[in-house]
């Protein structure tokens, strides 16, 4: 299809793959949902309107230095006030299923109390939009945007419980909408850079002092579960953690223990209790440093293993961990606090990088499968992808002949291909695959120079201009092949 009701042509994609595209829809199980994912602070901008409270994110990139660029999400990609725009090629994209979150300080300006309207009207209309799109709702109702005035936030057990009433409050005003919820995003991510190495908000550098921030992440994806399930919401129910195959860097015994380490640190200690209930075993040699897990109490446990709909899952890389400290980089910027550790992350020289200089591994993607099903077995309930994608240095060129505003990121296309062939080649029952993401957006501490979009968004220009990439013409041709 070329211009009109399907957008863009796709004739710059070259036959080998367009051919990739069309055989990978003809592997898709019926029912396969295809998806696109974006978050809240990462996309609305707007943090000024609407009542909108202060988050944790945005009093930490009014730091300098927090963030690469310098930059702030108070504009981001304006989604705020183009999401019909957005909904729109979705529509034309032609996903199944959109993954979004729900801005709690929106709707919770001071972490408390009653939904506000403008907050709730604005996802009434999102809802409007994506029902009359034919697209499916997969809602996180937490993806790091924690409100300021949560002081401590997940050091507090006292979050938690505030989260437990958001949820509650969201599956009674959205329960016969939303056809799949997340309760929480990546709490490994929030633990491990925001509260352990101090690159993510709220900038805490404790190290191991931080796993109380995990285990209240986790003790309010519990009670959010409980709540949504007493809200009696109509959608399926879960988690979305990420997943990286940690691989040590030789076979020598430091790097053994200290891979084995890094996999329980982020991995296991968010996977086990929520899939078996109980916290891992502190690796030998180690066990003070884990108390803050080891001796919670056993009825928080049972609320974090609360049986689950489905297990959302993302995985962007493998980690390769070397013993001895490193430099100060990591991948996600640099931090003082992570070259303190007695390990560090090691470089993967044998796999091409992305933008972020993230190993492309899609064969670790299998693997990442493979080590839920083998940990979990029957425990784990069906996988639904909730994240998968890649960052380049994409940029906007008018095509020779039109004239048509074009982004060549073929690399991107391959990157996708290969992941979602690796998901299909995989015997583990997975349901369905959300690129990250949909829109060039705010990159947390990377800012605006790490781009992971579908669509191109022009962020010197006020009208955060959009254009489709080859990426989104090729997952277009995915969706009409099947
Ligand atoms: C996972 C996070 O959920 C998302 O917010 C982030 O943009 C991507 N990783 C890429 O870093």
């Amino acid at each position: 299809a070329s211009g009109s009701s399907r957008g863009p042509s796709r004739a710059s994609l070259p036959e080998e793959r367009r051919e990739r595209a069309r055989d990978l829809a003809s592997r898709l199980p019926a029912g396969f949902e295809l998806g696109v994912a974006t978050s809240a602070f990462q996309i609305e901008g707007a943090t000024h309107e609407g009542g909108r409270g202060e988050s944790a994110w945005d009093a930490f990139t009014a730091v300098p230095g927090r963030v690469i660029d310098g930059s702030t999400a108070d504009v981001a990609a304006d989604h705020w006030h183009r999401m019909p725009e957005d909904v729109e090629l979705m529509r034309q994209l032609g996903v199944d299923s959109y993954r979004f979150s729900f801005a709690w300080p929106r709707l919770q300006p001071e972490g408390k109390g009653a939904l506000r309207r403008e907050g709730v009207d604005f996802y009434e209309r999102l809802l409007d939009r994506l029902e009359a799109a034919g697209i499916r709702s997969y809602a996180t109702i937490y993806h790091w945007d924690t409100p300021s005035a949560l002081t401590g936030g997940w050091f507090s057990r006292d979050t938690a419980l505030r989260f437990g009433d958001l949820a509650h409050a969201l599956g009674e005003r959205f329960g016969e909408r939303i056809d799949r919820w997340a309760t929480i995003n990546e709490p490994a991510t929030v633990t491990l850079n925001g509260y352990a190495l101090g690159l993510h908000a709220p900038g805490a550098t404790r190290l191991f002092n931080a796993l109380p921030a995990a285990h209240h992440q986790l003790l309010a994806h519990g009670i959010g579960v409980q709540a949504l399930r007493a809200a009696d919401v109509r959608g399926e129910v879960g988690i979305v953690n990420v997943h990286s195959p940690v691989v040590p860097a030789t076979e020598s015994e430091p790097d053994t223990a200290f891979a084995a380490l890094f996999d329980v640190l982020h991995n296991r200690i968010f996977e086990d209790p929520v899939l078996l209930g109980r916290y891992p075993t502190a690796p030998e040699g180690f066990e003070p440093l884990f108390s803050a897990l080891t001796e919670a109490d056993p009825a928080d446990l049972a609320l974090i293993g609360q049986p689950l709909d489905f297990y959302g899952l993302n995985y962007y890389m493998p980690t390769r961990i070397a013993a001895g400290s490193g430099g100060d980089e990591t991948p996600d910027g640099s931090s003082a606090a992570m070259a303190s550790l007695p390990f560090h992350l090691a470089e993967w020289p044998e796999f091409p990088r992305t933008g972020f200089g993230w190993p492309v591994a899609p064969e670790f993607f299998g693997v990442a499968l493979a080590e839920l099903a083998s940990r979990y077995g029957d425990a784990l309930p069906p996988v639904v992808v909730s994240e998968s994608g890649a960052s380049f240095p994409d940029a906007v060129e008018p095509d020779g002949e039109t004239g048509e505003r074009r982004v060549h990121d073929g690399r991107r296309i391959d990157y996708l291909a290969a992941h979602l062939e690796a998901v299909l080649a995989s015997p583990v029952d997975v349901r369905g695959y959300h690129v990250w993401s949909l829109l060039d957006n705010f990159e947390w501490a990377a800012g605006y120079t790490q781009r992971f979009g579908l669509v191109h968004v022009d962020f010197a220009e006020p009208t955060r201009t959009r254009t489709p990439k080859d990426s989104y013409r090729w997952l277009q041709l995915v969706a009409d092949s099947r």
